[in-house]
């Protein structure tokens, strides 16, 4: 279900306006409770009845359960909270929009975040060009922003008020890198990169200098461009230059596709990637074609430390199926926002980014969170491998 409803009655034909995207919880609707005076602190200050958070990601389009799934996380992590009692005694209250995957929506999205629901903080994105996007607005407006799954490290390099809790695509680069030289024992890779898309270049590049600083050799780099549908030709190069593996650093839905086309040709050879193929929705697009495939990524869902294991069956009980990477990562993010609110003096945009760059050994279900100097944290990451439609762990790597 979406609506126009963050446009009021103001919605010009055309006009591009980021929509906002009414779920279950208290999404939809405008600003409410303002200045009740409910609640008051020890500190003088009375407690805003809620506190008001943003969200923004890909709830439509070619990679929507990336927005799904971290919209779920979040609300999972903000309906706990609440029911605990909120952050310091008023309730959180988040504001989604659907930026439907494009950059400038994204950008949209974030203006109106900050210029007219005037949030003190928001949550996202996932794609680290649409981070990139949105991130620049967020800085420019002084309002911290954590990415739950950006890996891309520009992102946070916009500035002092973007953070992420998730690894970075150097270290992504050299997992898979290391992987296909010491695990898979090979000696020539080629890369199918998507041109279209930052985070893919830039894992590209960082497995490319990983694998071969490690001995191997990349006997092709050819690109495809995001939305793309017939892969056929640059799939006749790859297969040419006899690669023993092809990494494909792409989303789930072109690389479903790639994977389906690649084996309609006879190229049997493994197929590698990275967190962009963390969705149930790679198994529904390959079928058949990504069995066998590898990705690294930042979770299992099938890890038994209990804190995950509690997160999994709630999750599972809230909204149905298994939550991926993005439902994790954003359910951390949640988590990690509201304990650094609880710390900050006060809920203001700028002492709630200074209690976020303070935080240290934050307990998340995808690892333990330290927030360095530089806004990144430091996670391991793990290998899962595509086994009878399932993904079962090949590999744990600790940074
Ligand atoms: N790391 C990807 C990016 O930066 C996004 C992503 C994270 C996708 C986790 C799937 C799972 O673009």
């Amino acid at each position: 279900m979406m609506t126009n409803r963050g446009a009021r009655g103001n919605l010009f034909a055309g006009l591009a306006a980021a929509a906002l995207w009414a779920a279950g919880c208290g999404g939809g609707g405008g600003p409410t409770g303002e200045g009740s005076g409910e609640g008051a602190q020890g500190t003088g200050a009375p407690a805003p009845a809620e506190i008001r958070i943003g969200e923004y990601g890909s709830m439509t389009g070619s990679d929507a359960t990336f927005g799904v799934s971290t919209h779920n996380g979040i609300d999972l992590a903000v309906k706990q909270l609440n029911e605990a009692g909120g952050v310091k005694g008023s309730k959180l209250r988040v504001t989604t929009y659907d930026d439907q995957g494009k950059q400038q929506e994204a950008a949209t999205a974030v203006t109106k975040l900050v210029t007219q629901d005037k949030v003190v903080a928001i949550l996202g994105e996932v794609a680290s060009a649409r981070s990139l996007a949105g991130g620049t607005v967020a800085q420019q407006h002084g309002v911290p922003m954590i990415s739950p799954a950006s890996t891309n490290p520009k992102v946070t390099e916009l500035g002092d008020y973007i953070f992420r809790v998730c690894f970075l695509d150097d270290f992504q680069g050299e997992v898979m890198a290391r992987f296909a030289r010491d695990t898979l024992k090979l000696d020539r890779v080629a890369i199918f990169r998507d041109a279209k898309n930052a985070y893919s270049v830039g894992l590209s590049d960082f497995f490319k200098k990983s694998f071969e600083g490690a001995g191997g050799k990349v006997v092709a780099d050819v690109s495809y461009g995001s939305g793309d549908s017939d892969f056929k030709s640059q799939l006749t190069t790859l297969r040419a230059a006899e690669p023993q593996a092809i990494f494909i650093p792409g989303y789930y839905t072109e690389v479903g596709n790639i994977a389906q086309q690649a084996r309609g040709m006879g190229l049997s050879v493994p197929l590698l990637g990275g967190d962009g193929w963390d969705s149930a929705k790679l198994v529904e697009i390959g079928g058949p074609a990504v069995e066998g495939t590898y990705f690294s990524s930042h979770y299992s869902v099938n890890d038994t430390k209990p804190e995950v294991k509690s997160f999994v069956d709630a999750y599972k009980a809230a909204y149905g199926g298994e939550p991926d990477s993005n439902a994790a990562l954003a359910y951390d993010a949640a988590k990690l926002l509201a304990d650094a609110m609880g710390r900050a003096p006060s809920v203001t945009p700028q002492a709630i980014r200074d209690a976020i760059a303070a935080t240290r050994d934050f307990p998340g279900v995808t690892g333990v969170i330290t927030i360095d100097e530089k806004r990144n944290a430091r996670k391991s990451a793990v290998v899962l491998k595509v086994e009878g439609g399932k993904f079962v762990v090949a590999e744990t790597v600790n940074p």
